[in-house]
């Protein structure tokens, strides 16, 4: 994880300045994350990069507890909340290996573009299952890179051998399903924007 944390150090800046690569998927996603919200809602993001999604969502909660592996990244978050105003985001950075949180203590877990760069997905998934109260809700976006993309299995040993690209996982959406349904959830929501695109997944556990 040492060498994935170097990268997204040194990653921020750009990842800060880079456009959205697909807008109108994007406010579909937030619209469809924001349809399960609530005031009294605690959220848990975990990878929460530059905070951008998690600005967005604050007026919409009681609190979100920003998560991510990357001091640089969030140091432009907290940089973007005082300029913004949002006083309800808790930017702290932690591996979500290195997470405590309380079972059944949340609503809803944001884990957005970051399951397909850990090693031990499996076990977060299945972690973010009991950081959940029953009825809770694990709200994924996950790039399948086996799904038109595995030719990249050759090229990104050497991006990582140079420093050019962080730990990443080759898995398609049909694996992400069974995995997520293997850990309990019940997939509510299961969207794609097209072939290639990142797979968005509303996952409930299911009310006790
Ligand atoms: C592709 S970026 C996504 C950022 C944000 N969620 C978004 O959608 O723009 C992946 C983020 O995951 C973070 N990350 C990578 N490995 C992590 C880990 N083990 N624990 C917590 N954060 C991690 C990186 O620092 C980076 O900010």
């Amino acid at each position: 994880m040492r060498t994935s944390k170097t990268f997204w150090n040194k990653a921020a800046d750009r990842y800060s300045k880079s456009a959205i690569a697909d807008p109108a998927a994007y406010e579909k996603k937030l619209e469809l994350t924001r349809g399960h919200f609530t005031p009294e809602m605690e959220l848990l993001e975990i990878g929460c990069g530059t905070g951008s999604t998690a600005l967005l969502h604050a007026p919409h909660v009681k609190h979100i507890r920003a998560t991510d592996i990357s001091e640089n990244m969030l140091t432009i978050a907290r940089e973007k909340a005082e300029a913004t105003g949002v006083t309800n985001i808790t930017f702290e950075c932690a591996s979500v290996d290195d997470l405590e949180v309380a079972n059944g203590s949340l609503d809803m877990v944001l884990a957005l573009s970051i399951l397909h760069l850990l090693p031990n997905r499996q076990d977060v998934i299945r972690r973010a299952y009991a950081m959940l109260r029953p009825g809770g809700l694990l709200i994924t976006s996950t790039v399948c890179l086996s799904d038109g993309y595995g030719f990249l299995k050759f090229i990104l040993p050497v991006a990582q051998w140079l420093g050019q690209a962080p730990y990443v996982d080759f898995l398609t959406a049909k694996q992400l399903e069974a995995e997520v349904k293997a850990a309990g959830f019940e997939i509510e929501h299961n969207w794609r924007p097209g072939p290639k695109k990142a797979v968005f997944m509303v996952l409930r556990k299911p009310a006790a």
